[in-house]
């Protein structure tokens, strides 16, 4: 299962929900700069040849009526004026996205404002403007933006300046040959954003990293370093035998990370995205903290590149414990998330109402890695009798997913739904009728309609879920997915309509079962054949517009509900 990239692209998403949530926010200004400013109105005629014309342009997408784009309207003009005057290579432009629709659009602006930095008319490789949005701050992040990606200090002072001045890990390269160069510059040009570059190759300079960075050593040969500000004593080097782009950029995102670090918004992103398993420790007071941070640099050293430890205060981010199926009351608690493989893992809160020992704490992560851990499944409980005989549809829940689910001899027809989707509510009395003609829940049944809260019960699915209802039909003696053993399943697409979801188990299902037949014996009739048959072929037309909205809105709120989770 894919769910790594089906969090990832929630996640990018999310941002764009933030701004547009944010659309109803502060509106002190005009959003379309002041004509008579340095800024660059751009439209879909001039968008390309200003891009090309231009090395380095911050572009702003825009709505005329979004709240904070008439906040950073006024600030936006006077950046503009100011580079003008002193960097007049650097451009401000802005495309208004109600006017530009279709420019928008192709460039997949999901929300405004959206703020790129464009280089020599790439923008398909533009980065995103994350720095601040007052006039200065725009300002000065932009003339940054326009220095070499790589810094050479020439002398001795200059290098220490440069070491002095950083507060975020640095890259260094050390006496580079031609090619180790070109690579080490095409990384710093991607990551330039983030990190600080720096290139050494004056021997006298190389000496006096040398005696600086004692737990290294430096020759005349290449070396590449990742430093972490003031820890002179436990540098990082780059040891892979093949110096490529992907290797250096691999080695810097590893080797950035403290070994215990602190979650919170501006580092969720970087841990997030991390393949690596990551372990919480979640603390109520900086004491809590201070008492395992010792450990956790242990730890954190010893398992460098397998797995990040974080800290998070539960004051603040708390809820986040939810998330990962512990309770949030009960702090501190250790748990780890290992997001590639959708498993959650925790020491039991229960046995440790004051916090687990340091002891079990390191116990629990050599088990993690001897693959000895159970994870916590999230389930609803199984329902008893009497909610069985309330409904004809099979209640699935984390426990007995997959047992349902595995039984080959049978169509598998399974609704994955969130309490809070209206499409989902309204569908819930035609996924019962459908259950009830096959009579799903009696145990000769050979279609099974079926149901899970998909947001209250973690389960192993070969398939991504983009939004709710999906509906997916697991075919009797089906094909086996290899990584979850579970059949592959279809995905049901059509119109979400009696007719139409039997008309789907009779041909896509392997036993073929005729529901329509089943719903006339159980209705009696031997009525006119013509009408319903007419019915039939009319309603999928009709249906074809509802369907394109319908798609839509459960991503929206997909994000939405993650929105509710993720953001920290
Ligand atoms: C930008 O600077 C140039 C050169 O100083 C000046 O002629 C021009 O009027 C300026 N543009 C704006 C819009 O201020
Ligand atoms: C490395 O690249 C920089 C920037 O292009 C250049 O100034 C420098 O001379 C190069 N050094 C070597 C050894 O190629
Ligand atoms: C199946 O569902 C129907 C309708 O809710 C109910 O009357 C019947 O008792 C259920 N049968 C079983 C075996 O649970």
């Amino acid at each position: 299962m894919k769910f790594w990239t089906f969090s990832s692209s929630v996640l990018a998403t999310l941002l764009a929900v933030v701004s547009l949530t944010n659309a109803s926010g502060p509106s002190d200004g005009d959003a379309v700069a002041d004509p008579n400013s340095a800024v660059v109105k751009l439209t879909s005629e001039t968008y390309k040849t200003f891009l090309d014309e231009n090395p380095l342009v911050l572009a702003e997408f825009f709505a005329p009526w979004c709240g904070y784009c008439k906040q950073l309207g006024p600030e936006y003009s006077k950046a503009a004026d100011s580079l003008n005057e002193t960097h007049p290579k650097i451009k401000l432009a802005q495309v208004d996205c109600t006017t530009e629709e279709e420019l928008c659009m192709k460039l997949g602006i999901r929300g405004y404002p959206t703020l790129k930095i464009i280089r020599d008319g790439a923008d398909t490789e533009a980065a995103d403007y994350d720095g601040p949005r007052d006039s200065n701050g725009i300002a000065d992040y932009m003339i940054k933006q326009s220095l070499p990606a790589v810094q050479q200090p020439q002398n001795v002072d200059e290098l220490n300046e440069i070491i002095d001045a950083q507060t975020k890990p640095y890259v260094i390269q050390i006496n580079p040959t031609a090619d180790g160069n070109k690579t080490f510059n095409s990384v710093a040009a991607q990551k330039r954003k983030d990190y600080v570059f720096i290139s050494v190759q004056d021997p006298a300079l190389v000496k006096d990293l040398s005696s600086k960075f004692t737990n290294v050593k430096l020759g005349k040969k290449p070396a590449y370093l990742v430093v972490h500000p003031k820890e002179y004593t436990d540098v990082r080097q780059f040891s892979e035998k093949e110096l490529t782009s992907a290797a250096l950029s691999a080695f810097i995102s590893t080797e950035v990370m403290p070994y215990f670090g602190d979650i919170n918004r501006d580092t969720y992103m970087g841990y997030i995205s991390s393949p690596l398993p990551i372990a919480y420790y979640f603390y109520k007071d900086p004491e809590q903290r201070e008492a395992v941070s010792e450990l956790f640099n242990k730890l954190g050293k010893k398992y460098r590149g397998k797995m990040n430890f974080v800290g998070l205060d539960a004051n603040l981010f708390g809820k986040h414990a939810e998330t990962i199926n512990m309770d949030p009351e009960i702090v501190p608690l250790f748990a780890i998330q290992h997001i590639e493989a959708n498993k959650k893992y925790g020491i039991s809160q229960t046995e440790n109402p004051e916090g687990p020992s340091q002891n079990a704490i390191e116990k629990f992560v050599t088990d993690f890695f001897a693959g000895k851990l159970k994870p916590i499944v999230k389930s609803e409980d199984l329902p008893t009798e009497e909610e069985k005989a309330e409904s004809p549809v099979v209640k699935l829940v984390g426990h007995n997913h997959r047992e349902v689910v595995e039984d080959v001899t049978k169509d598998v027809f399974v609704e994955y739904y969130a309490p809070w989707c209206g499409h989902c509510k309204k569908l819930a009395p035609t996924w019962e009728e459908l259950a009830s003609i096959y009579g799903s829940n009696k145990s000769d049944a050979e279609v099974i309609i079926a149901n899970i809260d998909h947001t209250n019960n973690d389960i192993d699915i070969p398939f991504e879920i983009e939004g709710y209802p999906t509906l997916v039909l697991y075919p009797a003696n089906g094909e086996l997915d290899e990584k979850t053993g579970i059949r592959k399943p279809i995905i049901f697409s059509g119109a979400r309509e009696l007719d139409d979801l039997i008309a789907f188990v009779k041909e896509s299902g392997s036993l073929h079962v005729d529901g329509q037949a089943l719903k006339e014996a159980q209705e009696g009739i031997v009525e006119d054949d013509a009408e319903p048959e007419a019915e039939v072929e009319a309603e999928p037309e009709a249906e074809a517009e509802p369907e394109a909205e319908e798609e839509a809105e459960p991503e929206v709120e997909v994000d939405a509900e993650d929105l509710e989770h993720d953001e920290l």
